[in-house]
């Protein structure tokens, strides 16, 4: 068992080992659902809707990964307890309030940050581009420490519990500091699943055979080519006459749509951030990762985390006037 603070194993590439152990553990299981006969088909054909009520917390949203708890959402125990350590804490797989990452300026981040080099859209020489690019800043790798498949989604520098730091965890994940904590309702795992590579082998188009849903188009990778551009600097000369809204509020390092006039930052206003080359777009701009509420406290978060709800395309005309 790894000790707190050890020294960084050896780089342990955690696809193939670990794949190929939880896809025959997965042979088996599948075996099992087969024996279940012709209940398991229908079953088999169906995708599964989300269990979550996406309302009040992250935790009642697909960013919970600890277990599932009785009449509440989340992954479901005996499958995914195979895949990834279950911390028991909805925040910890993002945040920690001591000893997180110095290497990113994210808040109290707690997750690996793997240098990791992106696809970024001005590789696709689309002509209408006018704005610079650059690689994704802090407001992006956030997610892409999740959403780009390279890093588990249980890499941590700081798991629960006195003395389970491993700053080495920073920039690259120590498979051995991982594999030190043990599920408390389940077996303990040494598959620490990427989102579209470990998690894929389940949920995937074909995933309804043993009831997971199919998470493929969460899977943003590494070729950014195909997605709004990130990291791209917005108009400097953004307002009237221009293709683009001047967002009211400018702060140092962050810019946003204050539709209520309050001069805060809401999470239900889209948002620049300015991580040194002027205010740019990023993955947060149009989404908060913790849900905002579609109709005030209490109602259904907007789906898939959007700032604002993107009915009548407003999320796109907040920054374009089109
Ligand atoms: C061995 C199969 C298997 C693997 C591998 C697996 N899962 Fe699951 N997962 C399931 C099943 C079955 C469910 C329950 C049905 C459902 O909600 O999709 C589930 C549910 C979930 C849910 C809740 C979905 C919802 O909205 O109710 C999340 C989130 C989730 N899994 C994330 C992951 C992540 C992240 C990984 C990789 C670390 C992963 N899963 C790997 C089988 C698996
Ligand atoms: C899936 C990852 C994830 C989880 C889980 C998560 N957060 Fe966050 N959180 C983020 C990211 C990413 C940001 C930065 C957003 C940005 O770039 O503006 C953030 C920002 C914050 C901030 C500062 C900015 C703000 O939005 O207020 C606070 C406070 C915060 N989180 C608290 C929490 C708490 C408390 C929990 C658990 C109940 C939690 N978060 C769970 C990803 C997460
Ligand atoms: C701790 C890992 C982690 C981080 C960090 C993270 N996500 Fe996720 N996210 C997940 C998992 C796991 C799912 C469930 C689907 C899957 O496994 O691909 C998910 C699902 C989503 C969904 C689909 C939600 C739905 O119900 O339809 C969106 C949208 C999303 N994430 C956006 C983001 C954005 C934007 C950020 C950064 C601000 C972010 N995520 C950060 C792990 C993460
Ligand atoms: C300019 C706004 C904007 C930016 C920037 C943005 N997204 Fe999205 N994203 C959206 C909208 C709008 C949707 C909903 C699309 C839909 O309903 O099909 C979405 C959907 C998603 C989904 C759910 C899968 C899907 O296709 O519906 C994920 C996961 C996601 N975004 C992650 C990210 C990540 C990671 C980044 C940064 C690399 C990012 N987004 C940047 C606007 C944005
Ligand atoms: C936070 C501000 C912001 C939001 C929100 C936003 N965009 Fe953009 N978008 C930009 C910027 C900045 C550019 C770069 C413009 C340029 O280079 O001339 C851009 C570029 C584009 C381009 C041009 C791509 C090309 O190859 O020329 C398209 C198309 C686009 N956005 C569509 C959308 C759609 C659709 C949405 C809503 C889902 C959206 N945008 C939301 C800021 C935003």
């Amino acid at each position: 068992m790894a000790t707190d603070n050890a020294p960084a194993a050896p780089a342990c590439p955690a696809g193939q080992g670990a794949a190929r152990k939880l896809r025959q553990w997965l042979l088996v299981a599948c075996a099992a659902v087969a024996g279940l006969g012709a209940a398991a088909e229908a079953w088999a054909q169906a995708d599964v809707p989300s269990l979550f009520t996406n309302r009040g917390t992250v935790g009642n949203t697909r960013h919970n990964l600890t277990q599932r708890q009785s009449g509440g959402g989340g992954p479901e125990g005996t499958f995914m307890d195979r895949t990834r350590n279950d911390y028991n804490e909805v925040c910890v797989y993002c945040h920690t309030p001591h000893g997180s990452n110095r290497t990113t300026a994210a808040p109290l981040w707690n997750r690996t940050m793997a240098p990791t080099a992106y696809q970024t859209y001005d590789l696709l020489g689309s002509p209408s581009i006018t704005q610079p690019i650059s690689p994704p800043g802090a407001a992006s790798l956030t997610c892409l420490s999740c959403h780009d498949g390279q890093t588990a989604v249980d890499s941590i520098i700081n798991m629960p519990g006195a003395g389970r730091y491993n700053p080495a965890q920073e920039t690259a994940q120590n498979n051995a500091f991982l594999d030190s904590w043990t599920n408390p309702r389940g077996p303990a795992t040494t598959s620490h699943g990427r989102i579209g590579q470990e998690c894929s082998i389940c949920h995937a188009p074909s995933g309804g055979a043993i009831g997971a849903t199919d998470f493929s188009a969460f899977v943003i990778g590494t070729d950014l080519r195909n997605d709004h551009p990130v990291g791209i600097r917005f108009p400097a000369d953004a307002g009237a006459g221009s293709d683009f809204k001047d967002p009211p509020r400018k702060e140092a390092r962050l810019a946003y749509f204050d539709t209520n006039g309050n001069a805060r930052a809401d999470a239900g206003e889209i948002r620049l951030y300015n991580s040194g080359e002027g205010y740019e777009v990023e993955c947060a701009s149009c989404h908060d990762p913790h849900g905002v509420p579609s109709a005030g406290p209490g109602s259904v978060f907007l789906p898939t985390f959007l700032r604002v709800s993107n009915a009548g395309s407003a999320v796109c005309q907040s920054c374009h006037t089109k």
